[in-house]
């Protein structure tokens, strides 16, 4: 399993990196074509999807198993909705909304979902 992260404040890139992967910054992800991404990822106004992440899915979203999103509540309605939109435009599953860089148990939450997918891929 392979972590990138799209950050511009470094809120979703400390969450990636705690989850305990090779981790690295979207604009820098070279195309290892043998492994599984999980994206961790951000969102710009109103909950709309970045730029950035945008092209890396247009790109790369097959290799992609999951995304989990950071945001903030104080956008109510709108809180996390990139990931809504990631999951809905490309088909690849919401683990998780958090806000900022996360809580130990939201960190927990992913990891888990991590390693039961490695084991349902092994299966
Ligand atoms: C211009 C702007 C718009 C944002 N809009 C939303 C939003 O609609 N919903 C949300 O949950 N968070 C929103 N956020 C919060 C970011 O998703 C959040 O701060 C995130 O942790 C940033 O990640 P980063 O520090 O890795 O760049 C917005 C932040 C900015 C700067």
């Amino acid at each position: 399993m392979f972590v990138v992260f799209d950050s511009l404040t470094g809120q979703t890139k400390r969450f990636a990196q705690n989850l305990g992967y090779p981790s690295v910054h979207i604009k820098l992800y070279e195309g290892k074509p043998e492994r599984d991404i999980f994206l961790v990822t951000r969102n710009i106004n109103f909950g709309s999807i970045p730029e950035t992440t945008k092209s890396f899915l247009d790109q790369y979203k097959d290799r992609v198993v999951g995304v989990a999103v950071s945001g903030n509540k104080n956008w109510g309605e709108n809180f996390g909705r990139a990931g809504d939109l990631i999951e809905a435009q490309y088909g690849i599953p919401l683990v998780l909304k958090f806000e900022g860089s996360g809580f130990k148990q939201d960190v927990a939450f992913v990891k888990n979902w991590l390693i039961e997918k490695e084991e349902r891929k092994e299966d």
